[in-house]
């Protein structure tokens, strides 16, 4: 079934890479408070980004805090090799990148295997064509909207004509994907890039970087449903 969602139905999913990992319980709890559909994890292996950050054993932490679905980013090479850990760890989604993978179509495989959904992400450079031939085969796009590795970056404008293409395409064919968007959202920006087709934010810093998380996360709840 396409699922062009209703503007009040956007999934919203605070990315805890910008969260004070010392108190990770209670990061947890104030987007619980202001509303979090879920939670998103930023996996990096210091090779395919130039930036490390956590692995299953903090996915499993989250697991334990939380019941929210677990939207897992897999900013790394040979991400096949972890998946049986992450499912372990109570991954519910898994993404991982176009560019970090030899052979899509049978990692995207491996994914489901452990019934887990399935998401192929693409940095701002890689264009949707170059992912056309996998998107029968996918449960979720998310378009890199920054350069992957670092949170707190601004927000790249040409990531929205890939959210038509992706609109286009999944009509088109008759796909199923939910089209998610990565880096640079706040209350700014939310509206016009939710109007242009999007089922997920994810938004980091915005949140975690505010002075009441609860508050900016609802302030981007209210710029996408006023449309
Ligand atoms: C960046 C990560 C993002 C990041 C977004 O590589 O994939 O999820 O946390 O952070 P902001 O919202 O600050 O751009
Ligand atoms: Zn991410």
């Amino acid at each position: 079934m396409v699922k062009p969602m209703k503007n009040n139905s956007i999934i919203i999913a605070p990315s805890i890479l910008s969260a004070d990992f010392a108190r990770l319980g209670s990061e947890i709890k104030l987007v619980e408070e202001g509303g979090a559909d879920w939670i998103h994890l930023d996996v990096m292996d210091g090779r395919f980004v130039p930036n490390l950050t956590f692995g299953p054993i903090i996915v499993d932490a989250v697991n334990r805090l939380t019941e929210l679905p677990l939207d897992v980013h897999l900013m790394v090479e040979e991400p096949e090799r972890y998946f049986e850990e992450f499912y372990k760890s109570g991954s519910d989604w898994i993404t991982i990148h176009f560019e970090a993978s030899q052979n899509i179509r049978r990692t995207l495989e491996q994914i489901h295997q452990f019934g887990i959904k399935s998401g192929i992400s693409i940095k701002p450079g890689t264009s949707v064509n170059e992912i056309k031939p996998f998107l029968d085969a996918v449960d979720l796009v998310l378009i890199m909207s920054v350069e992957p590795g670092f949170g707190g970056q601004k927000f790249i404008a040409s990531s929205i004509d890939k959210i038509h293409q992706l609109m286009k395409i999944r009509a088109e064919n008759h796909y199923d994907y939910l089209i998610s968007i990565d880096g640079g959202i706040k209350e700014s920006n939310a509206s016009e890039i939710t109007a242009a087709g999007v089922d997920i934010l994810v938004a980091g810093s915005f949140i975690y970087h505010s002075a009441d998380p609860p508050e900016a996360l609802r302030s981007l709840r209210k710029a996408v449903m006023s449309l």
